[in-house]
């Protein structure tokens, strides 16, 4: 007879989302042979030719379904669920998760909260102050040059940053964000912050509370439009890795900003176990932290992961038993881009239902990666139902095939009311 736990082999994850990401992450750990199921909650059309969806609306709900499914491990992809609580759920519980605690995550859940820690522990980031109290928010403002950043320091779906680019502007944000009307209870408090000027990083430590490993920088579009034009979005395309990041800077980063972090959460009993993403802006070779975000970025994560070798499951595990700094995370050479096609009426509102078809390609190209999809029925056809519908996900030896790669599958993908990006990883095949 057997003598092996059957739990150590064989595993049965939840991943909890919706977007690109969670579908990057189940297509990911689909390839792992000691993955026996896959759910995700609440999933999307593309995520459901991976797995099982499952509608579980409550903390409470997934917590009952891990327990009478025997689930291993849950991944939680967004932020809401990790503010929310569900760590500290699901762990009280014996449930295995790759997530930091409700308290870890008011790194992302409160700007506030963040700036006042980061300024404690003298990581580089843009001058500031938060309050409540309007009038002092806005004679900071006025004692800043132009343009002023004004940030909600809840939660707001990456919609709460307002970059004033007149002191008018600045009174009228503080004055309408702190009345509650903008963004409700996240508004309450503003963080007004000094403008830096340069370019910007996604970096990602893989952190188990005590130690941490870098993944390769990304950079993210947040734009709308090329050339870094329009409204913010969610992020319009990434690639990975970036030139624009070299070892010396990627220490400096390191050093600098992971590694007071880390400590710092530690030292007020709150460590950080998960992935934590630091949103860098590079000022005259110099890293200074925008925020801290305490889970994979999306776009970010679906070029990130079709590079790495190391399963996702035995870093899961790493961080679980505090051995991250021993697990050796390898990543593939070459490079990854990602693309984002999303529905006309993005980032504003939802858009009609469109048919998505999609014409033959190289599957040695890339891939696609399925976010804002719907189907009536299984056998229905996949409807573009708003938001970022999907990425191309272009892999290549360089940079500038991996792009190619990406745009040819972006140009095999239609639907009423495409909408693209065409400049995506140009920054960096120009410098
Ligand atoms: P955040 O959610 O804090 O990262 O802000 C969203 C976006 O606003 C960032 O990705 C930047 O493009 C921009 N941003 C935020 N803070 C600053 C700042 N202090 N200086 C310049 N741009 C900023
Ligand atoms: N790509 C930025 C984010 O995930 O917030």
């Amino acid at each position: 007879m057997q003598t092996h736990n059957p739990q150590e082999n064989f595993h049965k994850v939840l991943i909890v989302g919706n977007g690109g990401r969670e579908y990057a992450l189940g297509l990911h750990l689909r390839q792992d042979s000691r993955i026996q199921e896959l759910f995700f909650t609440p999933g999307n059309a593309g995520t459901a030719t991976l797995g099982t969806n499952l509608a579980l609306p409550h903390n409470q709900d997934i917590v009952e379904f891990c327990q009478s499914s025997s689930i291993t491990w849950v991944i939680i992809g967004g932020e809401s669920a990790l503010v929310g609580g569900l760590s500290d759920e699901l762990r009280a519980q014996g449930i295995k998760v790759f997530g930091p605690s409700r308290a870890a995550a008011e790194l992302e859940g409160s700007k506030a909260f963040m700036k006042d820690f980061v300024a404690a522990h003298n990581i580089p980031t843009a001058r500031y102050i938060q309050t409540s109290d309007p009038q002092k928010a806005k004679d900071f403002a006025l004692s800043l040059p132009l343009p002023v950043v004004i940030k909600a320091s809840g939660l707001c779906a990456g919609k709460g940053v307002i970059i004033a680019q007149t002191h008018k502007q600045a009174q009228d944000t503080i004055d309408s964000m702190l009345s509650g009307k903008e963004f409700g209870q996240a508004g309450e408090c503003v963080v007004v912050e000094e403008f830096l000027s340069g370019y910007e990083l996604s970096v990602f430590g893989l952190c188990d509370g005590e130690s941490f490993t870098l993944l390769p920088p990304c950079q993210d579009h947040k734009q709308l439009y090329n050339d870094d034009k329009g409204p913010n979005t969610g992020g319009m395309g990434a690639y990975t890795p970036s030139p624009l990041c070299d070892q010396a800077l990627l220490d400096k980063i390191a050093t600098r900003i992971f590694a007071p972090t880390l400590a710092g959460m530690k030292a007020r009993g709150t460590p950080f176990s998960g992935v934590l993403f630091a949103g860098i802006m590079v000022v005259d070779s110099e890293p200074y932290l925008l925020e801290f975000n305490v889970r994979f970025g999306d776009p970010e994560c679906e070029v990130l992961l079709p590079l790495l070798q190391t399963p996702l499951l035995d870093i899961c595990q790493a961080i679980e038993s505090k051995q991250i700094a021993r697990l050796p995370i390898r990543f593939r050479d070459g490079y990854c881009v990602g693309v984002v096609l999303a529905s006309h009426n993005y980032p504003f509102g939802s858009s009609t239902p469109y048919p998505i078809t999609i014409a033959p390609f190289d599957s040695t190209l890339g891939h696609i990666c399925y976010a804002g999809v719907s189907q009536e029925s299984a056998t229905s056809p996949m409807l573009a139902s708003g938001g970022r519908v999907a990425l191309a996900i272009g892999v290549a030896s360089t940079l500038a095939q991996a792009r190619d790669n990406a745009y040819t599958i972006a140009n095999a993908i239609s639907f009423e009311g495409k909408l693209l990006r065409t400049d995506i990883a140009n920054k960096a095949l120009k410098a």
